[in-house]
């Protein structure tokens, strides 16, 4: 009883007097989320192919610096700083300046499995969280989960390995993201053990649908759930997702158009 006081104790004095919640700056989203994800959580963003997983994770990194005056550090797999730079000058944001400046960090990681790098041991390492620190990031956006799992290994299994995560990026005050790819996509999708042991699920989905004026008119649309977020009385309903000039929208919506199954 007394270790948990105590370490409720810590936690609290790790926030000092930050506020609770942790804006994501996504134009309509934070207003579905009682204004942020609650701060030290950690946050699955899942979809499937092209759902915009990734300009949602570096647009919560980007946001927080250019925004709030949060640092954060971006991790992808196997995506350079190059590639994430020429995917968002389009949106007007310049990463490689922001990378200089010091706001934000990338760290790129190979795959070099024939070296037999683990790459969680590599970003929950005391050398990596000392970085951290060092850095002073609050925010941190890995992508995508599935291959960090897929090149790691010793962890005991696929739950003690994302609850290391979790609870190291929580341990240092960082409110983090997760994307995650999914294979199969509509409403009954199927769910794993990352699921359960994150703190919030944001769904991305490509949905067809058919045009307001008749259903010669087939279109793509993009839309965002909020499945799960723990301390939140979160909106409940299937939100429009665009990319739009400068990124990400989410609206609410009445829909004059049907989805197609
Ligand atoms: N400048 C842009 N304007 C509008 N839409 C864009 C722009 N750039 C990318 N997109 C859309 O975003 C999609 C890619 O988004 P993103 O890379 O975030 O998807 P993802 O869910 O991470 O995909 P994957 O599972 O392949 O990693 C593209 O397929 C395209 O539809
Ligand atoms: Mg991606």
């Amino acid at each position: 009883m007394k270790r948990v006081e105590e370490e409720k104790k810590e936690g609290e004095k790790e926030k000092g007097d930050e506020p609770n919640r942790v804006p994501t700056g996504i134009p309509g989203l934070d207003d579905l989320l009682e204004g942020g994800f609650p701060r030290g959580s950690c946050i699955l963003v899942t979809g499937t192919p092209g759902s915009a997983k990734t300009i949602f994770a570096l647009q919560y990194i980007v946001n927080g610096a250019l925004k709030y005056g949060e640092k954060g550090i971006f991790i992808p797999i196997e995506q350079t700083i190059y590639d994430l730079h020429r995917q968002f000058i389009e949106f007007g944001y310049d990463i490689k300046k922001l990378h200089d400046e010091g706001m934000i960090g990338i760290l790129s990681l190979e795959i070099k499995p024939e070296h037999g790098e683990d790459i969680l041991e590599k970003i929950t390492s005391k050398e990596f969280q000392e970085g951290i620190i060092e850095f002073g990031a609050k925010r941190i956006a890995i992508d995508p989960l599935n291959l960090v799992l897929q090149f790691s290994s010793g962890y005991g299994g696929e739950r003690r390995g994302i609850q290391k995560l979790i609870s190291t990026y929580k341990r240092l005050g960082c409110t983090t993201i997760l994307t995650h790819e999914r294979t199969r996509g509509g409403s009954d999708i199927e769910f794993g053990v990352q699921d359960f042991v994150v703190d919030g699920i944001l769904y991305l989905q490509l949905v067809r649908v058919t045009g307001a004026f008749g259903d010669r008119e087939r279109l793509l649309e993009r839309r965002l759930s909020i499945l799960k977020m723990r301390e939140t009385n979160h909106g409940q309903g299937i939100y429009r997702l665009e990319i739009e000039k400068d990124g990400l929208h989410v609206y609410r919506d009445i829909f004059l158009r049907s989805e197609l199954e």
